[in-house]
């Protein structure tokens, strides 16, 4: 009999990819070979590894409903998630699937929309392409690589005209100020890809509700400016201060205040916070311009605050 697992959900390697030297995909199976929990176009799992670390990743469509489809970009991370995806793990070795959420979902009434993807940053518009497609609503895609080889992660949409390559072996560079300036009122634009070219983004359309962000691998950035920060947790009535080079979430975590979290680098979304005073300082890269605006929310994980104070809704 065929069930959906209710998560968290144990799941085992089933294949292992190759896209060029920097990008593995893998396939994972319930052990028992049933049917996953469905998913929405954008959405990421959050996986805890065998050493110890939980990570999100964008999930990728695959042919069977007994597959989630991953793919992993080898990166320079302390905390040793991609290098243990890239050098040590092997068809048969376990993971476990501890939530599936999405941050970027598809807005369901638009006219156009402009995808914009940097490296790894194309996964999850591998998820939406066939939604927006399926619905007929005109789609471009943008799509900045390092080298030509990571390109076969598009499959079959790379054939498409609506799709724009560049690549940094090829000497192409993609015109970001120009993608922008071009956007006009009924599109909506879509990125994800490295802190830095969210930050060009924000930079040429700021606090633009047409535009929605989501980030791989954000820098998570200390300023020389940081001082200490009071935190006020409004339900449990503790407080606690926050120096320069510590985040809100793990000054929390000290006085026993516990948030769910995953990346810990402003990626998922599973720490977010509601604020009830003070201004956020977001250096997060999942909050759309609006909502940063808005400051009703802040990724404790990362973020800091433009007031000397914040109250949580803790
Ligand atoms: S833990 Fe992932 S955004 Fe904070």
């Amino acid at each position: 009999m065929i069930a959906d697992h209710v998560l968290p959900v144990p799941l085992t390697i089933v294949d292992v990819r190759d896209y060029g030297k920097r990008i593995k995909v893998f396939d994972l199976a319930a052990q028992s070979g049933e049917r996953l929990p469905a998913w929405q176009p954008g959405s990421h799992v959050d996986l805890s590894l065998p050493i110890g670390i939980r990570r999100s990743y964008s999930l990728v469509p695959s042919s069977s409903e007994s597959v989630w489809r991953i793919g992993v970009l080898k990166e320079d991370d302390s905390r040793g998630a991609s290098r243990w995806l890239h050098e040590q793990a092997l068809v048969g070795d376990r993971v476990v699937a501890e939530d599936v959420r999405n941050n970027f979902d598809l807005h369901p009434a638009v006219d156009e929309v402009v995808f914009v993807a940097g490296g790894i940053g194309l996964t999850p518009f591998l998820s939406m392409l066939p939604a927006v497609d399926a619905a007929r609503v005109p789609w471009q895609l943008h799509v900045a690589m390092a080298h030509t080889e990571e390109l076969a992660l598009l499959g079959d949409w790379g054939l498409r005209p609506e799709v724009h390559t560049y690549c940094d072996d090829r000497s192409q560079r993609m015109d970001i100020p120009r993608l922008t300036a071009a956007l006009r009122p009924d599109q909506l634009l879509y990125v994800c890809g490295p802190a830095r070219m969210l930050e060009a983004v924000r930079g040429l359309l700021p606090a633009d509700p047409r535009v929605r962000f989501e980030a791989f691998g954000a820098e998570v950035s200390e300023s020389e400016t940081d001082t200490v920060i009071r935190i006020d947790c409004a339900r449990s009535g503790v407080s606690v201060d926050v120096p320069a080079g510590r985040s809100v979430l793990a000054a929390l975590r000290d006085i026993g205040v516990e948030v769910p979290s995953s990346c810990e680098e402003g990626v998922c979304g599973s720490c977010e916070t509601a604020v009830l005073d003070g201004v956020p300082d977001h250096r997060d890269g999942i909050l759309s311009s609006e909502e940063r605006e808005a400051g009703e929310t802040m990724m404790i994980c990362v973020s800091r605050a433009l007031t000397p104070y914040l109250t949580l809704d803790l």
